[in-house]
């Protein structure tokens, strides 16, 4: 392609820009996002792609701009600096406004400005404004006392923002302007002089103290200077304006409101979701170091651009209805706090403030807030937007102690939280889908309240769903958290009742009329279908269908035969797990469930797969793990298109990367190529055609159509729910419908979620029916519980066993099982009395004794490394004083030295420390903890198909904790989830050898003492 001259903008105009800047910025990407706009003096880069492109790419679109006006008002601060002196100053930042101080530190300070401003705020009554009255003043205060500047008001912060802010855009050079700026820059200078020698006496945790703590050559005076600046420039108006937008929004959108009133684990996806409504700093400056081409335009070496954040925040090629206020809206990552290298430093500290502290005191204290009828709220601004004036109003004030309560007075319990409240007498709960959700929900359900009642219904005469009929069977892995839920079912307790379909084998009054509380969690499972015309042809097929098929599901009866050519539309990890079964080597399918058969039928004859989505790389929805696992397939051709991979260098952007895998993949591995799969970008369906049956998908893309010929067509471009499901998917977005009535799973959340979330969303989601069950005392006259065991068509756990065991023993040769395909071989293994099971696996017998206090501390995503430490636990606590530690909420101060510590960790992402753990690890990496004394030792579990990556992330904690001083005694356990050996066997094996290593240190010891008493 050939770069042409940018396009003229001469029609646009900054008054339009700072009253409505969303129009404009529409027409601008529609005319392909690049643009000279001769009244702005700068070329506006406004599309997602193109913003994201100059992000990544410094050395060509450097942040150190000539005749910069923010160097003239603030001095030379980082924010206008490439790497690598861009890097040193920001190190020297990061410290103060990382997550893990911010919680420990900073998070108690905004809880209390909090109170105070709204104080002030309800004192202020009925003339009040949500932003000159609270948002304002809580930022500033926030910012004064993460800075150090004792010696000043939060009104000083708000005086110097303003003035430093307006001199940087004072493009109109009105000296008024520059002598406000001047006087503030003089006073900062003046101000921080005093605190520097303060600080020297009084160091606290204050940014000016943690610079004077590091040697003076690191970030001299000056620097000091123009950063600090800058920092009261960006660190109290970008709060203040998300607080602002958030707000407006809500009041503006109450069903939104609701929602998150109900559920306070959303006050996240509000403050998310306003920073890409309406970003805070709509447009930074950046400018090219030589010709370059972006969007198929050509940039003068030295051109200066506007990068136009809140244009690309509202990219329609990413977001549908992109205009639209949307908490529930699939997650993607917006531009709001920048990307690459100088990403915001502070996002942390605003997510705390806002997110996590400023609106839910603000909403949960003031009932009844309210827009002002005859007051209207005024927004404003495009390289800095914001409400300009928001008056509001409310009934009344529940005063901080009442804060945390939800609107209706029932809070719920975020995601985590382990103070529950539990009924006096056993809670009764039936849970209606035995998917990852329902199983999950039972879990936390059984260790919240161990008396809990809990019954599980199925359609289908097995249990665990999508784990079993959707995941992909090469990904052994991931379905061996049905071990976990193995362990679950027990017939006082967790009792399980397959075959049993909610809507035809019982209804949803009769389950509310028996039990106190009712989960529906019965997953989506209608593949949505293309809107195109054609979409009705036969040789289409959708991807949740085919790999039913693929899984031996009972209700897909016919299995699928897709030809030579097929398309595939999508490009999220549904549509990576049919490719990867398009084109996988049958013979490389060891250790897996797969049918042989089956495989041969739907894949046998396919040569070529297209693969095709609308999103270009960086935007897709697959995860970037999922397409390298595809470019290292055996005898696999990978052909690219669309994808624009130059325009971001390696290493700064995962999928593109992945993608690149692609390219250079299969060279020279010496496999006969079997299939080539052609990958499609940025192209969106427009038609199928074909007479009888699907011949060809016709795409439209920006250099015309594209018609790709083919023998059958897959479909995986998203999942509804069933007709007869009583709830609308998604709607009950709390997981509570009403007390005693909940959901969970793809029907609360919609069809986003892998298995680690749901055992995420589990937790709070049993807190909450449990707190509920506390306040409203269950009905007496409920039926007996015995008559659940007498309902027909059931099938128990024992059944289920029956079937498992049958299937593994008829496995063949390098296979796990051969599942049984039809509802009748199902059910007659189930009931089939004569196959004898093995005793029920309760967890291990045998106690063993440590003669030191033991802590087992956990790191889990999807909850085996929590099944392995309560197991550990229970082999313990006979004998030794046992504790056990999660990793996602605790913190290096937590460990203590005169205990040992059995670290158990999983792996996940690409090698890392399951996500909960992550800030635990970070803290231990932060240099802040010694732990020398401590004794610890470690059983990592992970999968060695990760070949580079195996059990890396208990290396990841064990290295941090050496590197704090603590020593780690006997071997390293591993467990690998795909080689089919029992976790719960191998962590027993490992135990004994640390016991032996420990119990020989403690009779030394023991020894010692004796010889020291004589
Ligand atoms: C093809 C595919 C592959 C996937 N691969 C992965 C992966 O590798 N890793 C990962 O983390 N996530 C994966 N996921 C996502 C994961 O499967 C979901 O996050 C998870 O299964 C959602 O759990 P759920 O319990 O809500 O739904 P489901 O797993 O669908 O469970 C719902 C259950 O309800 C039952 N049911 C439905 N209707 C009724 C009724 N009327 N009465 C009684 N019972 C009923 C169903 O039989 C089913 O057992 C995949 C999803 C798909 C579609
Ligand atoms: C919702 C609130 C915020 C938003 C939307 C936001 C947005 C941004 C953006 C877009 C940048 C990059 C600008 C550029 O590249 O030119 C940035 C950088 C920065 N922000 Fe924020 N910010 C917010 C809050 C804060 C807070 C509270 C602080 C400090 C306490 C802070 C400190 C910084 C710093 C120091 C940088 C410079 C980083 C670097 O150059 O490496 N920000 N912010
Ligand atoms: C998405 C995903 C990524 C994973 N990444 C790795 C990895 O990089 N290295 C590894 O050894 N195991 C990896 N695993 C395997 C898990 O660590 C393993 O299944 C473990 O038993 C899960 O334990 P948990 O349930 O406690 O999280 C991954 C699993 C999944 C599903």
């Amino acid at each position: 392609m050939t770069a042409n001259p940018a396009p003229v903008a001469d029609w646009v105009t900054i008054p339009d820009l700072y009253r409505d800047p969303f129009p404009i910025y529409d027409r601008l990407r529609a005319e392909g996002g690049v643009h000279w706009v001769p009244q702005v003096g700068r070329y506006l880069i406004t599309s997602y792609d193109a913003v994201h492109a100059t992000e990544f790419d410094q050395e060509t679109f450097s942040a150190n701009e000539e005749g910069s006006l923010q160097i003239r008002a603030m001095g030379h601060s980082m924010l206008r600096r490439d790497d690598p002196e861009h890097y040193a100053e920001r190190a020297a930042w990061q410290p103060v406004l990382r997550p893990g101080v911010v919680k420990r530190t900073w998070r108690a300070v905004f809880e209390r400005n909090a109170d105070r401003y709204i104080d002030e705020l309800v004192e202020r009554g009925p003339d009040a404004d949500l932003i000159w009255d609270f948002a304002a003043p809580f930022a500033a205060e926030n910012l004064r006392e993460i800075l150090g500047f004792h010696n000043v008001h939060q009104t000083d912060l708000q005086r110097w923002s303003q003035t430093l802010i307006d001199a940087t855009g004072n493009y109109a050079d009105d000296p008024a302007v520059w002598e406000l700026g001047r006087r503030s820059f003089d006073e900062v200078d003046l101000a921080l002089d005093e605190m520097l020698t303060w600080h020297v006496k009084h160091p606290d945790h204050s940014l000016i103290s943690s610079l004077l703590a590091m040697p003076g050559d690191r970030m001299p005076i000056e620097k000091i200077r123009a950063n600090i600046k800058m920092t009261i420039g960006g660190g109290l108006n970008e709060p203040r304006d998300a607080l602002g937008v958030a707000a407006w929004a809500l009041l503006s959108h109450p069903d939104q409101r609701r929602a998150v009133e109900e559920d306070p684990a959303l006050w996240s996806a509000v403050f998310e979701e306003s920073l890409r409504w309406i970003a805070p700093i709509g447009l930074y400056s950046r400018q090219t170091t030589r010709d370059v081409e972006l969007s198929g335009v050509l940039l003068p070496a030295g051109a200066k651009l506007g990068i136009c954040i809140l244009s690309a925040n509202r990219d329609e090629s990413v977001w549908d209805d992109a205009d639209r206020f949307d908490i529930r809206r699939e997650v993607k990552p917006h531009l709001a706090f920048s990307k690459g290298v100088h990403v915001c430093l502070g996002a942390w500290v605003a997510r705390s403030q806002v997110a996590d502290i400023g609106l839910p005191r603000l909403f949960g204290r003031l009932r009844g807030l309210d827009l002002v009828a005859d007051r209207p709220a005024q927004v404003g601004g495009w390289v800095f937007r914001g409400m300009l004036k928001l008056p509001v109003q409310w009934s009344s004030d529940s005063g901080a102690a009442g804060v945390g309560a939800a609107a209706d007075g029932a809070a719920a319990p975020t995601a985590g939280s382990t103070e529950t409240a539990t009924p006096s007498t056993p809670a009764r709960v039936a849970i209606v889908g035995a998917g990852p959700a329902g199983c999950f929900t039972a879990q936390a359900l059984r260790r919240a309240a161990p008396d809990a009642q809990i019954d599980v219904f199925d359609a289908l005469p097995v249990p665990y769903g999508l784990l079993r009929y959707g995941v992909a069977s090469d990904h052994q892995g991931t379905k061996s958290v049905a071990r976990q839920f193995d362990r679950l079912f027990d017939p006082e307790h967790t009792r399980f009742h397959g075959n049993v379909r909610l809507g035809a084998d019982v209804t949803l009054e009769r389950l509310r009329e028996s039990f106190d509380a009712v989960v529906l969690a019965t997953g989506l499972h209608s593949d949505v279908r293309l809107a195109v015309p054609g979409s009705e042809l036969p040789g289409i097929v959708g991807a949740g269908a085919l790999t039913r098929a693929a899984n031996g599901h009972p209700d897909e009866a016919g299995t699928p035969h897709l030809g030579e050519n097929v398309v595939v539309v999508g490009h999220g990890n549904v549509a990576m797990d049919v490719v990867r079964l398009l084109s996988r080597d049958p013979q490389d399918y060891d250790g897996s469930d797969i049918d042989d058969d089956v495989l041969r039928e739907i894949a046998g004859d396919v040569r070529t797969v297209h693969v095709v989505g609308r999103s270009l790389p960086s935007a897709a929805r697959f995860d970037p793990v999922m397409v390298r696992e595809l470019a290292g397939l055996a005898g696999v051709r990978h052909v690219v298109h669309g994808a624009d991979l130059d325009t971001v260098p390696a290493g700064k952007d995962a999928r593109l990367d992945a993608v690149r895998e692609l390219t250079s993949s299969g060279d020279g591995d010496g496999h006969r190529e079997r299939v080539t799969v052609e990958w499609w970008f940025g192209l969106s369906p427009v038609r199928i055609e074909g007479d009888a049956a699907a011949e060809a998908v016709v795409f439209a893309s920006p250099d015309g159509e594209v018609r790709l010929a083919a023998d059958s067509v897959v479909t995986a471009v998203g999942f509804a729910a069933d007709p007869e499901s009583p709830l609308e998917p998604a709607a009950h977005a709390s997981g509570r419908v009403e007390p005693g009535l909940y959901t969970a799973g793809w029907l609360r959340r919609g069809p986003r979620g892998t298995i680690p979330d749901q055992r995420a969303d589990a937790r709070g989601l049993a807190a909450m029916i449990l707190e509920d069950l506390a306040a409203h005392t269950s009905a007496e006259d409920r039926p007996a519980r015995r008559e659940w065991e007498r309902l027909a068509p059931a099938v128990d756990a024992d059944g289920w066993r029956r079937v498992d065991l049958q299937e593994r023993l008829a496995a063949v040769p390098g296979r796990e099982r051969r599942k049984l395909r039809s509802r009748e071989e199902l059910l007659a293994a189930a009931r089939d009395e004569s196959i004898a099971l093995p005793p029920r696996d309760d967890g291990p017998a045998a106690a063993r004794g440590f003669g030191v206090p033991v802590t087992v501390a956990f790191a889990s995503e999807s909850g085996g490394a929590e099944l392995v430490t309560d197991d550990l636990r229970r082999v313990l606590e006979p004998t030794t004083d046992v504790r056990v530690l999660d990793l996602g909420e605790a913190r290096p101060d937590d460990l203590d030295p005169a205990r040992l510590h059995l670290v158990v960790s999983s792996t996940y992402g690409d090698g890392e420390v399951p996500t909960a753990a992550r800030p635990f690890h970070a803290a231990l990496r932060s240099g802040a903890h010694r732990l020398d004394g401590l004794r610890y030792a470690v059983f990592g579990m992970g999968d060695r198909s990760y070949t580079k990556t195996y059990s890396r992330g208990s290396e990841l904690l064990d290295e941090a904790l050496a590197a704090c001083g603590a020593e780690r005694v006997g071997e390293y356990g591993r467990h690998d989830a795909g080689s089919g050996a029992d976790p719960v066997e191998a962590a027993q094996e490992w135990l004994d050898g640390i016991g032996e290593v420990v119990g020989a240190d403690v009779a030394v010891a023991a020894g010692a003492d004796a010889t020291r008493s004589v």
